[in-house]
Order: structure tokens, then C-alpha cells, then sequence
């Protein structure tokens, strides 16, 4: 949808006056281009002393193709595409100004959409109260700092569990890359849940090589922009929609040569339908996205009950019978991964949206609910919840409404519906198994529920 605003203060008279008002530059976001590398730039890696996790991303890194400097490793001119440093080793509350003294002096020297990422172990591992205490903090140091870096940078904490060292690739492709240009602020968690044997290798180019993927709700909007970006990393999709949206579904799953399948999440048998069309045609499946969704916003007092019912429905009940199937009768392949698309109005919640709020923050309990569960299939269970996206469901908001959805986030812009289905790829490959149970905000870092 067409940002107005945005396109005005980008000419070089509207940046002017914009400044001259007081008003936001929303900053211009790179996005991924197949065949660009992770990384174009330096990357200063430090530690605080006793780290356990920068050889470990060194190594990964390399394996990426990207090369790691030193703090002091920077060219005079040089600027620095992204900082990373292992908080791991911080163990009190005085060694976390280890945290100042590495950023303090590069943080000027990082270039436009810069990465910063913090690493970190997770507090309740089970450490003693003073580092437990210690990096508790990081949060609040990782989410200051995403609302301090300017011109597109972006900022996450990744908490690693113990044991996990080595299943970082996928995370630190994704966070470290264009395709997280939407997302700032967030807490990711690496675990030990739902992996399988050996770390698998990241493909940078082909990630879901060889996987099958469902995409419900794939027609339009943030579900074709997922099925087009798991298409492009390399998976086979099966895309699912209405019968009455049919027609759209096919001319999308053309493009890429895809599998259609017209269905309702909500009909009674859409649980067997569905494991006995991915049986049949693909031998199973490897990614289940549910996006499938609708609204019918009223205020509680003037809700009717079918406007209750209907979005509960498509939004909940049915990913979750659909999930619980398809999980019963192992349709979904060890090293698979089930994606929940919630809201960060689950999260904050909305003036009018009782119901939808209800419904996501209910994805956010299925994702809680099943995946200890699916662990033990090694399937991971996780679900994105988008802020303020760029399609027709928001097009369709109040305009001061819709400004305001717009500018009230870190980045002062609306994602596009690619920034959702990046999200959603980075948790669908197969290197990312080790994050399960876990909710990623697609937000730029939104005030709302913050
Ligand atoms: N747009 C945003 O800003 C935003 C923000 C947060 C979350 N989301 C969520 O992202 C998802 C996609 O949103 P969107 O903006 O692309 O919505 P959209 O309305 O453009 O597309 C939703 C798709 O789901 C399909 N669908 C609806 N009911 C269905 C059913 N019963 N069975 C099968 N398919 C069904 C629709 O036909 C449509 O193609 C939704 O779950 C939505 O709640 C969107």
C-alpha cells in the first residue's frame, strides 16, 4: 500500500521540512536480494572476558562467509556493517560495563542499516542470582539501544541455552542480513528443544531446499509474499486458500510452479483433507504456516456473535485442530517446523479487536502448548507477530488511525508483508530447529505492547 507520507519526506525539500517541523524521516530499509552476501562489510566481534559464545560465532560466521574483525580491527575510514558482542561471560552487575566500553566507541562508526546484536546466556539456565541478575539486563540494554540507533540499524539480544553454541547460523544469517530489516528490539532464543543430530549447514541461497511447505490464506497479501520467499529460499509450496478465492491462489502458485489446494481451514474435515493431500501428493510436509486469518472489528459492546465466532474460528480453532492432526498422525517431517502467524495486538491489545486480539494472543498459547510436545519430534513450534504491515487489511484502517499505526514504532514506517514472510523462512529451515517455542515480533520495534 502506498505510504504517502513516506514518499514526501524522502524527496530532498520534504526531508527539509519534515526536520524543520519536527517531524519523523522514516529511514529507507535495505531488503534481501537472492544472490547478495549475508554480510556487506565489517563485522567487530568483541567479548567480555570468559565468553562462551564468540569462537563459536566465529566459526559460523566463517562458514557464512563472513569475516570477523577485532574492535580495534576497523580501517580508519571504515565503517562497520555490524557489531556483535558476547555479553555470555557476564556474570555481575559490574562487569556489564563491558557493555558500555565496546559500544561506546564503534557505535558512531556503524553504518547505515547496521546490525547490533547482543548474545547472551538465557536467566533462568540455572546460573547463580548475581549473572542470572546480570543478564536480565541485557533486555533492557539491547531494547534502549534499538530505540537509539538511527538510519535503518536495527538491534536484537540472542539468549543462547547451553548446548546450543553450535546452532547459530540460521539466526545469525537472518538477524545479521537484509531479511531482518523489519524487525529491532526482539529477544530470540536459541535452545536445545526441538533439534535433531548434527547441526545442519545453512545454504544461504536455498535454505528449505528439498522441504514441502503449506501456506494457508496463501492469495493474497503476507501469505503470497510467504509462499513467494519459502518458494525463492527453495521449497516446494502447497498453497491453501478459499474456494472463492481460487482463481488468485492459482495464478500465485503458477508462478512458481506450486501445488493449489481450495479449502476452508474452518470446515469440519479440513484437518483430514489437508494430511491426506500432503500424503498423497508430497509424502508429507516439512513447514506448516498458518496465516490464514481474518477481522471483524467491533467494539465488545456492539459485537455480534457471529463476528466472535467466525474470527475465534479461522484465526484459532482451526490452526489449532489443524496443528494437533497433522502432529498426531506425523504428517510433519522430523526437522519440521509449524508457524503461527499472531499480532502484536495479541500482545497489546486493541480498541475493537476483543475478538482478534483473543484469537492471537491464543496462537501465542498454542505456540506455549505444543511445542514441548513436538519437541519430541523434533518439530519446532513458533509463531511471528507482525506490527503494523503494508496490505489491504490495513489499508483498510481509519486514515489517523492508520498514520498513527505507521510512525508509532522505532523505524517510523509500515513493514511489508516480505518482512513477515522473512521471519517465517528463518524459522522454517532446517538449521533454525533449535528455536522452538518462541513468538518473534515483526514490529520495527512498535511502541504498542513494547
Ligand atoms: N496486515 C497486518 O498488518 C497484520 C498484522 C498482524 C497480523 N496479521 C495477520 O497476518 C495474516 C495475513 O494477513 P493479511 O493482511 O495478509 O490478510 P488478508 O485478508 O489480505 O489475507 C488473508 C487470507 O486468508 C484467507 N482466508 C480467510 N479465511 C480463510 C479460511 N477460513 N480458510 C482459508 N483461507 C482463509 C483469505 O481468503 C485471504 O486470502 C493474518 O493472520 C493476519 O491476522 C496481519
Amino acid at each position: 500500500m502506498n505510504d504517502r507520507y513516506l514518499s514526501v519526506v524522502r524527496t530532498p525539500v520534504g526531508k527539509i521540512l519534515a526536520r524543520g517541523l519536527g517531524l519523523p524521516v522514516p529511514p529507507r530499509l535495505d531488503r534481501w536480494v537472492p544472490g547478495s552476501r549475508v554480510v556487506d562489510g565489517a563485522v567487530v566481534l568483541g567479548s567480555a572476558p570468559a565468553g562462551r559464545l564468540a569462537a563459536a560465532v566465529e566459526r559460523q560466521l566463517e562458514a557464512l562467509a563472513v569475516m570477523t574483525v577485532a574492535p580495534t580491527g576497523l580501517g580508519a575510514d571504515e565503517q562497520a556493517a555490524a557489531l556483535v558482542f558476547d555479553a555470555s561471560g557476564i556474570d555481575a552487575v559490574e562487569s556489564l560495563s563491558a557493555l558500555r566500553d565496546f559500544f561506546n566507541p564503534l557505535l558512531r562508526r556503524l553504518g547505515r542499516c547496521g546490525r547490533v546484536l547482543v548474545l547472551g546466556t538465557p536467566p533462568d539456565a540455572g546460573a547463580e542470582p548475581a549473572a542470572a541478575v546480570a543478564q536480565r539486563g541485557l533486555e533492557g540494554f539491547t531494547r534502549s539501544l534499538a530505540k537509539e540507533v538511527r538510519a535503518g540499524a536495527t538491534v536484537q539480544l540472542v539468549l543462547v541455552s547451553p548446548g546450543a553454541e553450535d546452532r547459530l547460523a540460521s539466526t545469525l544469517a537472518f538477524l545479521l542480513s537484509p531479511r531482518s530489516a523489519f524487525v529491532s528490539g526482539q529477544v530470540v532464543r536459541v535452545g536445545t528443544g526441538g533439534m535433531t543430530g548434527l547441526a545442519a549447514p545453512y545454504d544461504v541461497e536455498q535454505p528449505l531446499g528439498g522441504r514441502v511447505a503449506l501456506v494457508t490464506g496463501a492469495a493474497q497479501g503476507i501469505g503470497a509474499a510467504i509462499s513467494r520467499v519459502l518458494h525463492r529460499d527453495g521449497a516446494t509450496v502447497v498453497g491453501l486458500d478459499v474456494a472463492a478465492r481460487a482463481s488468485a491462489l492459482r495464478a500465485l502458485t503458477d508462478e512458481f510452479d506450486g501445488d493449489a489446494l481450495a479449502l476452508d481451514v474452518t470446515a469440519p474435515d479440513a484437518p483430514q483433507r489437508i494430511a491426506r493431500h500432503l500424503i498423497d501428493h508430497h509424502g508429507g510436509v516439512d513447514v506448516v504456516v498458518h496465516n490464514a486469518g481474518v477481522t471483524r472489528d467491533k467494539r465488545l459492546v456492539n459485537m455480534s456473535s457471529h463476528g466472535w465466532d467466525h474470527v475465534l474460528d479461522v484465526n484459532l480453532a482451526a490452526p489449532l485442530r489443524i496443528t494437533e492432526h497433522l502432529l498426531d498422525q506425523r504428517v510433519v517431517h522430523a526437522g519440521g517446523a509449524v508457524v503461527g502467524i499472531a499480532s502484536v495486538a495479541g500482545i497489546a491489545g486493541n480498541d475493537g479487536q476483543t475478538n482478534y486480539a483473543t484469537s492471537k494472543a491464543g496462537i501465542i498459547g498454542l505456540v506455549a502448548a505444543l511445542a514441548p510436545g513436538a519437541a519430541d519430534q523434533a518439530v519446532s513450534v513458533n509463531a511471528v507477530a507482525p506490527g503494523f504491515i503494508e496490505t489491504q487489511m490495513t489499508a483498510a484502517i481509519p486514515l489517523v488511525i492508520r498514520e498513527a499505526g505507521r510512525r508509532m514504532s522505532s523505524l517510523a514506517q509500515g513493514g511489508l508483508p516480505v518482512d513477515v514472510a522473512e521471519a517465517v523462512a528463518w524459522y522454517a529451515a532446517p538449521g533454525s530447529n533449535a528455536v522452538t517455542g518462541t513468538v518473534l515480533r515483526v514490529c520495527g520495534q512498535s511502541l504498542l505492547g513494547a
